[in-house]
């Protein structure tokens, strides 16, 4: 279908979700709806896209940026409106002209291609892509004559009784004839329950002027949800979550329950990954093969390797290599990187640092701004003090190097490959290889100190 217009309208203020975000700015798993919009034209190959903004133009615009041309509608006077504000870039146009809406964010390519195909095949005037819905309640109704012939389209607040129980609705997406679409555009009037200009009113028109107009059917109703409010945004969610997720499932990713997990659209999984629910994966995240991600886990922006176990943790702009075990209630934080097969236990904060080879912290520890050589053993409850208030320091910890527990190591520091902090020490000072750094203050026990309390005699 290459060479078709494609019209966007996304200028509306979208009142009913009362917020302060351009309405098709709001996210389906991850992605503004319009950039699903975008991303269900773009393999069309349109000659050209055009987008009408108006309620937070900067906004919508600096978000689609090149994906899009724009034409600006000043007032919002309604979608026939809308369409008009296009007249001077697309007005003399050849060919057809797909138009939709901006909050319709599940609509797939192929559907699109086959109302085109339609299209094409009838010769229509115009097609209004149409679906059945259970619940019309919101949209406009496809009114027919009696041999199944489409009359027009009736908004909700205009419909009559007998229209209102009509379930075949408008979807918002038509393919117009792009001459005979701005013949009629400035003849459609606001003389209706919203006052406002009605870009489905133009059917009307052209059937009256004698021109055919024809509906193409959808089978799926789902993607023709229009998201008005907080409550068809979670919807749409729920129906764009549980694509993506089958998606996985039939590239080889086990999902415990797939109505809980939470993946966004351009996250990777390897095959024989297993995931509980209540995992949220997020933005770029790249997971590979064989790994176990336990409930409670999230993870954004980060690469897993293979064959790990992450156990109910978070993880943030992180690198994580292969076969490590992590959590549970492990934080890594950005430029957090776990080498192969090393081991974050519970309750450990990772960031900015680097944990080596078959390297272990296993409780209870924050390790910042700092590079861990291989098999080197963290004890629990050691800190990597590395911030004085103002400026952050790095520091070192060779290979198989042993940090007692509960060891406070005081940026910057160097600890050689086989050094060792004895258990309470505060280190300011390099250790070199194979020596000890103590620094604690030594025991003394006070003899007879129990009658000395004061409720025990
Ligand atoms: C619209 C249709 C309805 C259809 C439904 C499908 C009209 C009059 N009604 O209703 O028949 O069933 O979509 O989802 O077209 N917009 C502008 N400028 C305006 C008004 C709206 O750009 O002046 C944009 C909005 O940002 C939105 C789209 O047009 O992206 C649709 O507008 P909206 O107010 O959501 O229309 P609905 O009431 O959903
Ligand atoms: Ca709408």
């Amino acid at each position: 279908m290459e060479g078709t217009n494609v019209v966007i309208l996304a200028a509306g203020n979208g009142s009913r979700m009362k917020s302060n975000l351009p309405k098709v700015l709001h996210e389906v798993a991850g992605k503004a709806m319009v950039d699903w919009v975008l991303s269900a034209v773009e393999p069309l190959s349109p000659k050209n896209i055009l987008t009408v903004t108006g309620v937070g133009n900067e906004k919508v615009q600096a978000h689609i940026g090149k994906r899009s041309d724009f034409v600006i509608q000043e007032k919002q006077l309604g979608t026939g409106h809308a369409v008009l504000q296009t007249k001077a870039a697309l007005g003399n146009a050849k060919g057809s002209t797909l138009i939709l809406s901006g909050d319709t964010p599940l609509f797939t390519t192929k559907t699109l291609e086959a109302l085109l195909e339609e299209h094409a095949r009838t010769k229509a005037a115009v097609t209004v892509l149409t679906a059945h819905a259970d619940d019309p309640t919101g949209y406009g109704r496809i009114v027919r004559d009696d041999e199944g012939m489409v009359l027009k389209i009736v908004e909700q607040k205009d419909a009559s009784i007998t229209e209102r129980r009509i379930q075949e609705i408008n979807t918002g997406v038509y393919v117009f004839d792009n001459q005979l679409l701005f013949s009629v555009l400035s003849k459609v009037g606001n003389d209706n329950a919203q006052g406002e200009y009605y870009l489905p009113d133009t059917l009307d028109i052209l059937r009256e002027a004698g021109q055919p107009i024809g509906a193409y059917e959808t089978m799926d109703f789902d993607e023709s949800l229009g998201v008005n409010d907080r409550v068809a945004l979670a919807k749409a969610n729920e129906i764009m979550r549980a694509r993506i997720n089958e998606k996985h499932m039939r590239n080889g990713v086990e999902l415990l329950d797939p109505a809980q997990t939470y993946i966004e659209a351009d996250v990777q999984i390897g095959q024989d990954t297993v995931i509980e629910g209540n995992v949220t994966l997020k933005g770029k995240t790249v997971i590979g093969r064989d790994n176990v991600l336990t409930a409670g886990t999230r993870i954004e922006d980060s690469t897993i390797g293979d064959g790990n176990v992450i156990t109910s943790s978070h993880l943030e702009e992180a690198t994580v290599k292969n076969k490590t075990t992590i959590g549970p209630y492990a934080h890594l934080r950005p430029l957090a990187v776990i080498e192969d097969e090393a081991h974050l236990g519970n309750f450990v904060e990772v960031k900015k640092a680097t944990v080596g080879l078959r390297s272990k912290v296993g409780h209870l520890s924050y390790v910042g701004n700092a590079t861990l050589g291989e098999d080197v053993n963290v004890g629990a409850g050691t800190i990597f003090v590395n911030y004085d208030g103002v400026n952050k320091f790095d520091s070192k910890v060779g290979d198989r190097a042993f940090i007692g527990s509960n060891t406070k190591i005081i940026a910057p520091v160097t600890i050689a490959d086989e050094a060792i902090t004895a258990a309470g020490s505060t280190i300011t000072d390099d250790i070199q290889k194979h020596a000890m750094g103590i620094a604690r203050s030594r025991q003394t026990n006070k003899e007879d100190f129990w009658k000395r309390m004061p409720h025990k005699k």
